[in-house]
């Protein structure tokens, strides 16, 4: 049966339209529902424009009770049945409880080569470690933050003149790559890890 996919974003949304587009012809899911914390988001927009259903749970509606912004996610959530849930650009954090009832079918998408680097910066954090390789890796979310098992990750060489942007910059066509490549095998069940090759 087609896998249902809801994804999460809070910015532009280009991991979103990698993996809606990658959706078609003999793909095991669908994209049914986007949804973001920012009703400004631009990855809304692109939804639409792909006549994916979205949804705008605006997380300042709700002021510090992060409870009730996660009651009105979980609403649009199970309302709309996903199997599959990606995060990509996700920016909020979302509460151990909140991602433990969806473990086993949450995905996220993380700019570094996981274990190092979990939270924000990681481009910058790469570069003043001196790291000779970066990139990015999907994992299943589980209660703890960018943690959970590595189902894929695609390494660049870092450039002696590389700034955190240019890093940023150079990572994410191989996020476009990497998650849907993941989200193909995930969809089917099937949870070994895709290592694309190193890139310089
Ligand atoms: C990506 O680098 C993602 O890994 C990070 O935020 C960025 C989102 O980009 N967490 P987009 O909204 O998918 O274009």
């Amino acid at each position: 049966m087609t896998k249902r996919v809801a994804i999460l974003l809070s910015g532009g949304g280009s991991n979103m339209v990698a993996l809606a587009k990658s959706m078609t012809g003999d793909h095991p899911a669908r994209p049914v529902l986007v949804i973001s914390n920012d009703p400004q988001a631009g990855g809304l927009g692109k939804a639409q424009a792909m006549g994916i259903a979205t949804q705008a749970v605006d997380h300042k509606a709700f002021g510090k009770d992060r409870a009730r912004f996660e009651a009105a996610l979980q609403e649009a959530l199970l309302e709309a049945k996903p199997d599959i849930i990606c995060l990509a650009g996700f920016m909020r954090i979302l509460s151990p409880a909140f991602m433990g009832q969806w473990e086993g079918r949450m995905l996220n998408i993380h700019p570094s080569l996981l274990p190092k680097y979990k939270g924000l910066h990681t481009h910058k954090r790469a570069l003043e470690a001196g790291d000779q390789t970066h990139g990015c890796t999907v994992h299943e979310v589980t209660a703890m933050l960018d943690d959970g098992p590595i189902l894929g990750q695609a390494t660049i060489d870092v450039k002696p003149d590389d700034t955190p942007d240019s890093l940023a910059a150079r990572v994410l066509p191989f996020e476009h790559q990497l998650y849907p490549a993941v989200l193909q095998r995930y969809a089917k069940g099937d949870r070994t890890p895709v290592f694309l090759p190193t890139t310089s």
